[in-house]
Order: C-alpha cells, then structure tokens, then sequence
C-alpha cells in the first residue's frame, strides 16, 4: 500500500507545473506547514473555500459594515476539518502509520475516514452512540471507517483515544495533533488574501476549540507578514477573535468543565475542550471575546442564512451567525457591536454543510402532502 501512496507522490511531483488552486491547502501553503520532500501528500483538493460577501447579512448589521461568510461546507467532506486532515494524514503516512483514530461528534470522523481510504490504510472513529448527525455517520460508513459507537458523550471517546494512542497501535486525528491545527489555519491565509488584510472581527463557533486556536496562528503568522499575498500592503492588523459556544455546552464561557453538555448543535457538545488555553489565549491576545447563542438563536440563524443568503450550514456553524445577531442586537452580549468603527469587516466562518445534519429541517419536509397532476391544481398549491 506504501508503495501506492508514493505513486500517487510522485503524480503530484509531475503535477506541479499546473496552478496550485484547487489542488489542497499543502499545495498552497507549503513553507507554513510541517512538510518536507519526503511527505506523501494525501489530499482531496481541500481549502480555497468562498469567501462570500453577504449584502443582506450586512444590512441587517448595519454602520456601513461588509460582512462575509467563509464557507467551509464545501471541502471535500463538507467541513473545515479536511485542511487539517490533508496534513495529519500525510505526516502519519511519512512517520510510517498504518491506522489512523479518532474521537468526534461526526466531522473529524468524517475527513479521518476519508483522507485514510484516500491514502489506503485504515481509520477507527470512536463516537458518542446515539448523538452523530445522520449525514456525518453515513459518511464515516461509506468510507469504509471502523466505527465504534460508545455509552459515553465526546469527552469520554476522547479520554479512550488518548490512552489508545498512547499504546503506540493509532496515529491520533484530532486536533490534539498539531499537524491538524498547522492545516487548519490556512483558512485565515485565505481569508487575509481573499480580503486583502485581515478582518476587523473573526467570529467562529467553538467545541473543541481547536479551530479558533488555528485560525490565531495563522493569523499571528499573518501578521509577522509571512503570508507572501500579504507582504505587499504590509499590513500587520489582526482580527478581534469571537467564539461561540452553544449554552447548554459552555465550558470556556462559564469557565468550568460541563458533565453533561447539551444542545441541538452537536457537532459542538463538548463538556471539555482539549484546547482550552490556547482558545483563551487567543481570545486575551486578540482583545476578542466568548459568548453564548441558544439552540433556538442557533436554529433561526441557521434558517435565516439559508433564506437570505442562499447558504446551508449545519447548526454548529450556524452559532457563528447567532453570534453575529447577538453581537449587534443583545445589551447582554459579550462583545457589544453597538460601538464598534463603521464600516468594520466582519467574518463569520461557516464550519460545516447543512446537508451533514438534516434532522430538524426534515420534520418541515412532513408537511408536503401530494396534489393531483393537472396544472389547475399545481397552481392552487402555489399560492403566491
Ligand atoms: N463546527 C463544526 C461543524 C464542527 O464539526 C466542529 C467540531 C466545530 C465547529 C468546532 O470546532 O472543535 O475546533 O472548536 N467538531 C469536532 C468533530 C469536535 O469531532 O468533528 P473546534
């Protein structure tokens, strides 16, 4: 099989001529990631995601700011996840790995198993059983991952791939492996090159928190102006980081480990994040702050976007949108938009497809019922 992947090495080697876009976030960013000559580059073409201007969500913020969505529902697997993958898969690979493992609420599970059928070895995801969005599970089949489903909520299938890894048998793909924050923080590369400096507010939802931490090293890389589209302006500016964490699973917000985390967002019920600190550090550095949507914030933000802007997330990355609106609605919220420069520009990162965790929006679908097949009845059903 090893010898299958430096093939497919030495394909990418022949392919280097053609443009980078559109061929991974290693292709891209080579010199900011842990990769050298000898990495076999697992990839599905992940990153350069859109960086969409909203012109209705900015209207509804209002003080002539321009807000823009980075939607990352349309990687390879349909999350965020698949830039860290691309580089945790392949450094596994160089360092000789033959099964990958990880913990997950459905997305690192997801890309984990993916990226190990890309580069032909084998991939355990631990789950919490009962608590996976249909669209990821189904995904984590079809790549043909070993899916354990455990008694036991993210933390605790976390806690037993710690201790498994530990054993030296599994090469680990959460964001407890470095290779995975170092991938994931292209996406700040990308947005700092999308806008042409970097944002004056970066709202992200947080489980994990993994992603956030990322996101600030990328955007510290940034702001040392190694990112080659940035040298030109020699901007140093970096973002006001705001994470969102959904009420009933708030750890960082209430500053204390949740037994029991809740809500609808489940890609972000976490009682215990692993990156913890370093989402605090990055949230004191970038003079940026935590906050809390609820699941009913959380739900209309996520219909909201899909019917005003044509994007379908998934409800943890509708957290971010929640955010936004609470910033700028709520006396209660933690980083008040009421005061903020006009014309701010304003990022919300959009982790995850809608498609991944159809559930609530499929108890909608029940109500379309059958009419005859003749015109005259289509048109009394259409109603406008
Ligand atoms: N949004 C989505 C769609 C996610 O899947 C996750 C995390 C997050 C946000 C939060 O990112 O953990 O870096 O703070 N999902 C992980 C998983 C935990 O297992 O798929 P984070």
């Amino acid at each position: 099989m090893l010898a299958e992947i430096s093939n497919l090495d030495y394909k990418f080697a022949l392919m280097r001529s053609i443009p980078e876009q559109g061929r991974g976030v290693i292709a891209r960013y080579r010199d900011f990631l842990p990769v050298n000559d000898k990495t076999p580059i697992v990839s599905l073409g992940e990153g350069d995601t859109p960086l969409i201007y909203c012109l209705r969500l900015s209207e509804r913020i209002g003080r002539g700011c321009d807000v823009f969505v980075k939607n990352e529902g349309v990687n390879p697997t349909g999350s965020f996840k698949d830039r860290g993958m691309t580089v945790a898969v392949s450094k596994a690979i160089e360092r000789g790995a033959r099964t990958l493992i990880c913990a997950s609420t459905g997305n690192t599970s997801a890309s984990a198993a993916a990226y190990a059928a890309r580069a032909g070895i084998s991939c355990v995801v631990i789950l919490p059983g009962g608590k996976i969005a249909t669209g990821k599970l189904l995904q984590a089949f079809a790549y043909g991952a070993k899916i354990v489903a455990i008694d036991g909520n993210f933390d605790d299938a976390l806690r037993i791939v710690r201790e498994l890894g530990e054993r030296g048998d599994f090469a680990i793909v959460n964001s407890i492996n470095p290779d995975r924050i170092a991938g994931q923080k292209t996406a700040a590369f990308e947005i700092v090159v999308g806008i042409g400096d970097a944002p004056d507010f970066q709202l992200l939802p947080v489980g994990n928190a993994g992603n956030i931490t990322a996101y600030w090293n990328g955007e510290y890389q940034a702001r040392q102006r190694t990112v080659p589209e940035r040298k030109s302006n020699g901007s140093t500016k970096v973002p006001a980081m705001i994470g969102f964490q959904a009420a009933g699973a708030a750890p960082i917000f209430h500053n204390q480990i949740i037994q029991k985390p809740e809500t609808i967002a489940s890609a972000i019920r976490i009682g215990n994040p692993a990156s913890w600190k370093q989402a605090r550090a990055a949230i004191a550095e970038s003079h940026g702050a935590i906050d809390i949507v609820s699941d009913e914030e959380i739900i209309a933000a996520q219909t909201w976007l899909a019917r005003y802007e044509g994007i379908f997330v998934e409800p943890a990355s509708a957290a971010a949108i929640a955010g936004l609106f609470k910033c700028c609605d709520s006396n209660g919220a933690a980083y008040s938009f009421k005061k903020i420069p006009e014309q701010s520009r304003i990022v919300c990162t959009v982790t995850g497809h809608g498609l991944k965790d159809p559930d609530i929006i499929m108890q909608r679908m029940r109500e379309l019922k059958p009419v005859p097949a003749s015109v005259n009845d289509v048109q009394r059903a259409i109603d406008l």
